[in-house]
């Protein structure tokens, strides 16, 4: 079975946070934080909302966009490092709401590489006839780890939370290729610890690395799979920083009119940055079906990811009978 990717769905919390916001009880200010990192506000879940709710809402938008019944979903892997409670994870709750009442129910910490690691493990099942309808979640309430005092770090970051349907295809390239590395050597430089739980980083480091590793990471996979940078429809890189997205197209050859920047209303959402971007590409007309998406990703760790996918192929029909 080829795998694809069926539905994109996202969700934001209603809480908006402009700079304005933040420079009222920082020493900062909104054309400092624009210039040197392209966000003009952020989404943060307030009081009672839960991050299993926001992901919810998101799977519900790509359940919809897919036209799949949540019924039929067989797995759902959420990829998060700030779910609602240190154990259990948020997969059963979201699970639960949705009503997807069989489904495998799994969530993986890969940091800012979540997502397309969660996505590699969809393809896979797809391929080994082990899922139909798998739902791939990135889901962060980053809010929960800053140091809303530090401003070097208060600025970054936001909640949020997207979602994709991967299921068989037809024909087209699906899924088609990932690159996966890591550096344990430079934990040191991006972080939250156990008892402390918030992000610390050597932020002009961490920039240096996330631009060459992604860079590298996207050269090699698109070498492997023998497509040009210019085939590529729609580039999605992690959005942590709007300079670090325009150098590493740059560096790539990807022209920016083909890249998605949603960290000007985002700020960075990790794990959820990349789905994020395919959700407002979509929205935006910049994501029709069959388009060829490159996705890249960076975080602690550090841990890197690439992946190349057609977007939105004709499923196999009558899969969700067929299979498992
Ligand atoms: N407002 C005003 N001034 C500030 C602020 C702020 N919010 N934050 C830092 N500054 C000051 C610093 O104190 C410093 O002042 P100094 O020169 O007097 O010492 C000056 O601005 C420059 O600071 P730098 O850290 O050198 O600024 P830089 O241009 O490197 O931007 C940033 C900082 C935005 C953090 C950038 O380094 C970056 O984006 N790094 C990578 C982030 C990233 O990729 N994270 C990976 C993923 S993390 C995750 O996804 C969970």
């Amino acid at each position: 079975m080829k795998p694809g990717i069926l539905g994109i769905g996202d969700a934001l919390p209603p809480h908006v946070v402009t700079n304005a916001d933040l420079v009222a009880r920082l020493e900062t200010s909104d054309e400092w934080i624009v210039r040197r990192t392209g966000i003009r506000e952020r989404r943060w879940l307030q009081g009672e909302e839960t991050l299993a709710d926001l992901a919810a809402r998101a799977c519900e938008a790509a359940l919809l966009d897919a036209g799949t019944a949540a019924a039929d979903v067989d797995h759902v892997l959420i990829a998060t490092f700030t779910s609602d409670q240190l154990t259990p994870g948020l997969a059963p709750a979201v699970a639960a709401k949705l009503g997807a009442d069989h489904a495998a129910v799994v969530d993986l910490n890969a940091a800012c590489t979540g997502f397309l690691y969660g996505l590699d493990h969809a393809a896979a099942l797809v391929e080994s006839g082990r899922g139909t309808n798998v739902l791939v979640v990135g889901a962060e309430a980053l809010s929960r780890v800053t140091d809303h005092e530090d401003r070097s770090t208060a600025v970054l970051f936001g909640d949020g939370a997207a979602a994709a349907l991967v299921g068989p295809i037809e024909n087209g390239l699906g899924i088609g290729g990932f690159e996966f590395g890591y550096d344990a050597t430079l934990a040191e430089l991006l972080y939250a610890q156990r008892d402390e739980r918030l992000l610390r980083m050597a932020g002009q480091e961490v920039y240096r690395h996330a631009v060459a590793r992604m860079t590298e990471a996207t050269e090699r996979l698109l070498e492997r799979l023998a497509i040009d940078a210019q085939q590529i429809d729609l580039f999605v890189a992690h959005q942590a920083n709007a300079r670090i997205v325009t150098a590493v197209a740059d560096a790539l050859g990807v022209p920016h009119e083909r890249v998605s920047f949603n960290v000007e209303w985002t700020a960075n959402t990790s794990a959820a940055s990349i789905p994020l971007g395919l959700a407002a590409a979509a929205r935006d007309g910049l994501l029709e079906p069959g388009a060829l998406v490159g996705m890249v990703a960076f975080g602690a760790g550090f841990v890197w990811a690439a992946a190349v996918a057609s977007y939105k192929n004709t499923p196999t029909e009558g899969a969700a009978d067929g299979i498992d």
